[in-house]
């Protein structure tokens, strides 16, 4: 069974059939995924019924998982999912939709804001691995964005002005575009701003791109409400149909994005229909930018 890999979206995006991830990938299988990312950003994988257990076993092939502590409200006793699996469904431990008001639903509905996943910590997220195990009826499309692209449009001036600029991104700031403040200290604690460069270069393939994301909500020397209004300007452009791919998700489609190339988000779903996704998350390899006094 051969890899075919066929573009799905406008400058991103490809589905790829003939591999079976339910097995252990051969190196050259591993090879032809890498490869893939490099090239498309987005990967889908329609048809895998994966297990939790092979779902992080097909992560690890490429690289070190991210846990899931940090990146969201949830407390220790309350996780639905094993350590390794980042929970993106609406559901709690009884396998029911969170209540509309719940803060956990209330936390994790920032995914509708267009955002890299885990740029809120000093070394963001590499390669994040999506599972439909239960996929919305209408509504919940997942949507990405090229930022590489994104960063080819720009001009000229504006690519000299974003250059060496670096932003500091926070859950903080994300919740708090959507008026959600109630965090504890502990939480606050946990969430303080890191810093990341506006602009990255693919260790492969030497493109740039623009790294903007929700969670970023200052830029270092400017004044906060002009870096808020440029950075939304930069999402606004970096958004455009041209640059985007919508995923409407079938059951067991897996989804695999590389957030140092893309953003996503997700759309507006049915709140009292379950939606059960499931990430796994590989961890990048290192932070974008090194402080001078980093401890
Ligand atoms: C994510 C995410 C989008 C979705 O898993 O990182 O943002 O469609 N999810 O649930
Ligand atoms: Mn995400």
């Amino acid at each position: 069974m051969g890899i075919v890999i066929e573009q799905v979206g406008p400058t991103l995006a490809a589905r790829l059939t003939g591999l079976d991830l339910t097995k252990t990938l051969a190196s050259h299988d591993i090879a032809a995924v890498d490869s893939g990312m490099d090239r498309y950003a987005v990967l889908v994988f329609p048809a895998q019924a994966l297990t939790d257990e092979q779902q992080m076993a097909f992560a690890s092939h490429f690289g070190q998982l991210e846990g899931n502590a940090g990146g969201n409200i949830t407390k220790p006793g309350e996780h639905r999912l094993p350590p390794g699996m980042n929970d993106v469904s609406n559901l709690g431990q009884d396998g029911k939709p969170l209540a509309r008001d719940d803060r956990r639903r209330m936390f994790n509905l920032g995914n509708q804001l267009w955002h890299s996943d885990s740029s809120f910590r000093s070394t963001p997220a590499k390669y994040s691995i999506l599972s439909g195990r239960i996929v919305s009826e209408t509504g919940g499309n997942t949507e990405f964005a090229d930022m590489r692209a994104a960063y080819d449009a720009l001009d000229e001036r504006t690519k000299l002005e974003v250059e060496d600029l670096v932003c500091d991104h926070s859950l903080i700031y994300s919740r708090g575009t959507l008026g959600f403040d109630d965090l504890t200290e502990e939480e606050r604690a946990a969430f303080r701003p890191v810093k990341q460069r506006l602009v990255r270069t693919h260790p492969v393939t030497g493109r740039k791109s623009l790294f903007l994301s929700s969670h970023a909500g200052a830029i270092e020397g400017w004044p906060v409400p002009e870096a808020r209004a440029f950075l939304r300007d930069l999402v606004e452009h970096a958004t455009q149909p041209q640059f985007v791919y919508v995923h409407r998700w079938r059951q067991y489609d897996l989804v695999m994005w590389d957030n140092r190339q893309t953003m996503h988000r997700v759309r507006r779903f049915d709140a009292d229909t379950v939606r059960d996704m499931r990430r796994t998350t590989v961890a990048g390899d290192g932070p974008t930018y090194q402080e001078a006094n980093a401890a």
